[in-house]
């Protein structure tokens, strides 16, 4: 570019068009132009906060129990719009859609599968918070003709099998956080020209950090390791960490992901006994395997506690499971408390308030 700046789609070009990779064929660069449009279109609907008419309930409920905002119904109608006509998907899955949608008749049908939840963290729309838009693209199988693309098989694969994955964030400024498998980009869009310019090249997640993020008020539901974990994060100084934690829970995935590539940190949202085969809240399809592959791919961790989460097979398209990804060591880490566990190894809990470094020794308090 004259300016030196790179756009997303000479961004893609450079990447994808001019040294394509084993992994991913002819078409994703313009897949992904495409999927970019439909979150400049979310981004200008989302500006007009309650002008735009689309706040509120639809009173209905997705395929996982979750009321539908009206907001998640017109984003994912925008994704639907934009990506079905160009003949580069078989077909798509949307946390908003019980099935899979298969492209029409009436479309050419094209060797990839887009999975989306076109509107995270959507409780946040009424309070004018940060919400964000999560997307994953699988290769057709090999051997699949386009139809037999359009079953639920075809999409119940494991996440490291993905060739691209992304999400947009509606802060401040809307930013679109992408991976094609080498590394972790993110692009700040340019609104008045309607450009997302390249911002932060190839991001590296620190490997160690104070700062964790987990929605406290379930705690009586956690497995022993996470409680562990998050109660030595908040002995601070005094405890066997012997330093303080920062502790943010935004209730957006997408946001919290985004301050962890950005700075680091820890994010939990782990097994949860509330939940039936134990399976945590996030949707493993459209927000655990793209937020996993992104941060991977930016040098963090991303486990269910005791498995990496990019290599679970998936049951049904909108399955659970219990992800905590972020700064490498610390996910080593509770990684090797879920194991300690498991082999009877991790001891009683006791405060610190009542060993050596307890606050109320002479020295401590002095
Ligand atoms: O459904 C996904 C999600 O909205 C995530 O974006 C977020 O991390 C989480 O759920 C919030 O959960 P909670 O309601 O427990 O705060």
């Amino acid at each position: 570019m004259q300016d030196g700046r790179t756009t997303l789609s000479k961004f893609l070009i450079d990447t994808l068009d001019r040294r394509p990779s084993p992994h991913a064929g002819a078409g994703l660069s313009a897949l992904l132009i495409d999927v970019a449009a439909a979150i400049k279109q979310i981004a200008s609907a989302l500006t007009r906060g309650a002008l735009g008419g689309h706040h509120g309930s639809t009173q209905t409920f997705n395929a996982t129990g979750d009321e539908q905002k009206k907001l998640d119904v017109v984003t994912h109608e925008i994704f639907v719009q934009h990506c079905e006509w160009d003949g580069l998907l078989a077909a798509m899955v949307s946390e908003e859609m019980d099935g899979v949608y298969a492209i029409p008749a009436g479309y050419p049908r094209g060797e990839y599968l887009l999975a989306f939840d076109p509107l995270d963290g959507s409780s946040n729309i009424d309070v004018n918070g940060v919400v964000g838009s999560i997307f994953s693209v699988l290769r057709r199988p090999d051997g699949d003709d386009a139809d037999a693309a359009c079953g639920d098989a075809a999409f119940l694969r494991p996440g490291h099998q993905q060739v691209a994955a992304g999400y947009a964030i509606y802060g401040p400024s809307t930013m679109l956080v992408l991976s094609v498998g080498n590394g972790t980009h993110a692009f700040t869009l340019e609104r008045d020209v309607g450009n997302f310019v390249l911002t932060h090249t190839d991001i590296r997640i620190p490997e160690d950090s104070g700062e964790f993020a987990i929605n406290a008020s379930n705690e009586r539901f956690w497995e022993p390791p996470v409680r562990r974990y998050v109660q030595e994060c908040k002995d601070g100084r005094i405890g066997c960490r012997e330093r303080d934690f920062n502790m943010r829970w935004i209730a957006s995935m997408v946001a919290e992901v985004h301050r962890i590539l950005m700075r680091g940190g820890v994010f939990l949202y782990p097994r949860d006994f509330r939940t039936s085969g134990l399976e945590g809240r996030l949707r493993l399809l459209y927000e655990a395997n793209p937020m996993s592959f992104l941060v991977e791919q930016a040098g963090g961790l991303s486990i269910t506690g005791r498995e990496r989460v990019l290599d679970v097979v998936p049951r049904a398209l909108h399955c659970r499971v219990p992800v905590i990804l972020g700064s490498r060591n610390e996910v080593e880490r509770i990684g090797r408390y879920h194991r300690e566990h498991d082999r009877g190894e991790d001891k009683p809990y006791t405060s610190p308030l009542f060993n050596e470094r307890s606050l109320f020794l002479p020295e401590a308090s002095a």
